[in-house]
């Protein structure tokens, strides 16, 4: 197949990873937005945001002409034969996904569309509800094309999985690839693509309908949110029962094989740009529909009580909070990301400024986004030690590798009292509780 060049509208993590995995294998690829900053950012070989490795890649794929950046949409649909629309689906305060931008952007392909005079493939790649894709896309696409959808122009939808912190590898080893079709030329040009692409490494490929291909994204990360919630209230449990831990309970049943041992780590609970977002945006699609979905309400309660359980911790230990200091170290919700988003920090840190502690919190990336949210009322430390010193207590929230490497002494040398809350589960109770006061998520007293 002759490599089809590609075009991205939209460049957050899904846009832009996925653009840098294309042209890193060879096909002619243009991402576009309206952020001026942003494209001369990207066409300079610059992320606008942290994640492993990705700087390097698209420098490769900048410098070797495989990847630019267009303000003018228009250009990049009218030069290339496949569009993935990869704008952000945010929430609205109801928890339903805000689609002023996937609208936006399909309005300005349909227009370059009118111009074209050759077949184009449309690909969905934002996380949008059942529906979205044949009820507000294919309308504002053959409205403003002139044309018509399955003959001139074709229409997919294709959810993408990659997780922020290995997005690269992700986008070029997927677990499988989901293609949901408005009409059978449509996924088989989907598919070829994909075939080139991976080649021998083509992973299972499932072919639905539009909405089926909607809703599975969606069941997957409310999946995960479900696993990460389940596994935390077995986790609170096992807080009731001396002795009980619940890193070998999750070790226990993941090695059943139909459980698996992914997605089994308890701890602060999950945050991010997806999984809170998701579970939120499916709960109100299915309201609307009718359905009360009960238990992911309850995902996402037992959620949004997980990070308390670090602050009553931290008062347990220390009686009262006030004037207290606390260090915090990791503010990104998860490692290897600079992303602050929905991050597990925010909740515990307001929590303990509204019992009148002072915090000193570290992280090694986060910290500029973190600024944005706290502004002064935090004291950001430029390492460990610098967060540590004279402490009374510390609660670890992100599992920074950095973290994990340290030792019982870091904390006992450095802090004026050393507690330490364990909120990630990165270290040996028996070596820890031997040194200091030691407690963490899922650890019975
Ligand atoms: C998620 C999905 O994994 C990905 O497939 C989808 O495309 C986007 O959403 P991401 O948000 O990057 O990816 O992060 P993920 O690795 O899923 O972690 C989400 C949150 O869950 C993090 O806050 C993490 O700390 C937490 N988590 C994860 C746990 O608390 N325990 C676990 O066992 C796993």
């Amino acid at each position: 197949m002759t490599q089809q060049r590609i075009s991205i509208v939209g460049t957050g993590y899904v846009g832009l990873c996925t653009a840098i995995a294309f042209a890193t294998k060879g096909y002619k690829t243009i991402t576009s937005t309206h952020n001026p900053e942003k494209a001369t950012s990207i066409n300079k070989g610059i992320p606008t945001f942290y994640e492993p490795k990705l700087r390097e890649s698209l420098q490769q794929v900048v410098r070797n002409g495989y990847l630019k950046c267009t303000l003018d949409r228009k250009e990049a649909v009218l030069n290339t034969a496949i569009t993935f629309i990869a704008t952000a689906t945010p929430s609205k305060p109801n928890g339903s996904i805000n689609l002023q931008h996937i609208r936006n952007s399909t309005r300005e392909i349909a227009e370059a569309l009118n111009k074209k005079d050759t077949y184009h493939l449309v690909v969905v790649k934002s996380t949008v509800v059942p529906g979205t894709t044949e009820k507000v896309v294919k309308p504002l696409l053959e409205k403003h094309s002139n044309k018509h959808c399955g003959s001139d122009f074709g229409l997919c939808m294709n959810p993408e999985f990659l997780r922020e912190g290995s997005a690269l590898h992700d986008a070029l080893n997927p677990d499988r690839i989901i293609i949901g079709e408005h009409d059978k030329k449509s996924g088989d040009t989907l598919e070829a693509l994909y075939r080139d692409f991976y080649g021998d490494k083509t992973p299972p490929t499932i072919r639905t309908n539009l909405p089926t291909a909607e809703l599975i994204k969606y069941a997957n990360n409310a999946f995960l949110a479900t696993k990460i919630s389940f596994i935390n209230t077995i986790a609170n449990i096992c807080e009731k029962i001396p002795e009980a831990d619940i890193t070998i309970v999750a070790k226990g049943i993941g090695l059943d094989q139909r459980i698996n041992p992914q997605f089994l780590n308890a701890g602060l609970g999950y945050g991010g740009s997806c999984l809170p977002k998701d579970v939120k945006a499916l709960i109100a699609f299915s309201n609307q529909l009718g359905y009360t979905p009960a238990m992911l309400q309850e995902v996402q309660e037992v959620n949004e009580n997980q990070p308390r359980h670090a602050v009553e911790k931290a008062k347990e230990k220390l009686t009262e909070l006030k004037d207290k200091k606390i260090a915090i170290l990791g503010l990104s919700f998860k490692p290897n990301t600079d992303d602050m988003r929905e991050a597990r920090s925010i909740p515990i840190i307001n929590q303990l400024l509204n019992e009148g502690a002072n915090i000193t919190a570290y992280d090694p990336f986060a910290t500029s986004n973190a600024k944005s949210i706290f502004g002064n009322k935090i004291t950001y430390a430029s390492s460990v030690v610098e967060a540590l010193k004279n402490a009374d207590c510390c609660i670890i929230v992100t599992e920074w590798q950095e973290l994990k490497a340290l030792k019982p002494e870091d904390f006992t040398q450095n802090m004026r009292k050393p507690i330490l809350i364990d909120g990630r589960r990165i270290y040996n109770p028996e070596e820890f509780s031997q040194k200091l006061k030691f407690t963490a998520i899922g650890l019975g007293q």
